[in-house]
């Protein structure tokens, strides 16, 4: 609750100046809205292992997965009074809290390759990024590269034909709302938490996701083909209450620092196997229809998609969209 949290806030404050309570124990509740098996629950895990190993358990971090503490719009509002402390949103859903140009990466076929969009996440540009989700009472601590995004729905998605009227459901975000526009269907706002049952009753027809998301969601079971598009780039931001970080003492900022650091290479090292091994999964279950594409279908998508990135410009950042092209060649 937002009480506990001021308490948390002052305890770490008085820890600073009292030695008598250095000892308090601080608590870090990390929620997020994907399963403990998916990569971000399986690196929120890893974080809270390495914390409370390497504080002696002075650190406690407590994992809320799954949304049960809060879906994916009250997250980010809970981060910002202090009610929880640590988020790893997606990026798509940091336009709506006023970090736009985090929708970049929403733009469609802006990487080729995951090496690409690390280029730019671990690299400057990524460093540039993170002073400037500083600037709204949040801090941005690292870049968490997952995966790549493939569409769902009750049939193929072979051409941009396909995808006419379909209902889709997007994260909050501009650029893949322009993104579903792009291809004449109608791009729907929900949270992840709810859909599942979206899809199940009909209320959309189709999502867009990793296959890790898809398989640890079941959303195969209640969608008839998942068509692999690798049309956009997934990651997340993990980010911490500016206030909160601050306010720690220096030597646990120091390891959590570290922890972070740590957390971030085992989450990158971990995405693209637990991808993989979940289309596996996805394939063996027989539920759904694996639809690959020919080169001719993907270059009809992509010239679809591609006029977005200009549409959207003006609200991500030109300049920021030319960085990005000049530093993945
Ligand atoms: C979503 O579709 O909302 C997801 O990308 C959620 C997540 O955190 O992976």
């Amino acid at each position: 609750s937002l009480s506990h949290a001021v308490i948390l806030g002052a305890v770490a404050l008085g820890a600073m100046a009292l030695p008598a309570v250095a000892q308090d124990r601080i608590t870090i509740k990390f929620s997020h809205v994907v399963t403990a098996d998916a990569p971000k629950g399986k690196a929120a895990e890893y974080f809270k292992r390495l914390v409370e190993e390497r504080t002696n358990g002075r650190v406690v971090v407590e994992v809320y997965p799954n949304s049960q503490l809060y879906k994916d719009k009250e997250e980010i509002e809970a981060l910002q009074l202090g009610a929880v402390q640590l988020l790893a949103p997606a990026y798509a859903k940091l336009g709506s809290m006023g970090l736009r140009e985090f929708e970049v990466f929403d733009l469609p076929y802006l990487f080729d390759s995951m090496a690409d969009a690390q280029k730019v996440t671990q690299g400057p540009i990524g460093q540039e990024l993170l002073k400037k989700a500083e600037s709204r009472g949040i801090t941005g601590l690292a870049f968490w590269d997952n995966s790549f995004k493939q569409m769902t729905a009750n049939r193929p998605l072979r051409t941009p034909e396909d995808f006419k009227g379909l209902k889709l459901r997007i994260q909050s975000s501009k650029v893949l709302d322009a993104q579903m526009r792009a291809l004449n269907a109608l791009p729907q706002v929900l949270a992840f938490s709810e859909v599942y049952q979206a899809l199940q009753t009909g209320v959309v027809d189709g999502q867009e996701n990793p296959f890790s998301n898809i398989y640890t969601q079941k959303f195969h079971e209640v969608q008839k083909a998942l068509t692999v598009t690798n049309h956009g780039y997934h990651g997340y931001l993990l980010l911490t209450n500016k206030r909160f970080w601050d306010e720690l003492p220096v030597e646990l900022r120091g390891v959590l620092t570290t922890a972070i650091k740590d957390s971030t290479a085992y989450f990158n090292s971990i995405a693209k196997q637990d991808d993989d091994a979940a289309l596996d999964a996805i394939r063996k279950s027989g539920k759904t229809d694996i639809v690959e594409l020919t080169p001719q279908e993907k270059a009809g998508l992509k010239k679809a998609l591609l006029p977005v990135h200009k549409m959207m410009a003006a609200r991500v950042g030109d300049g920021l969209i030319k960085s990005i092209y000049k530093a993945t060649g």
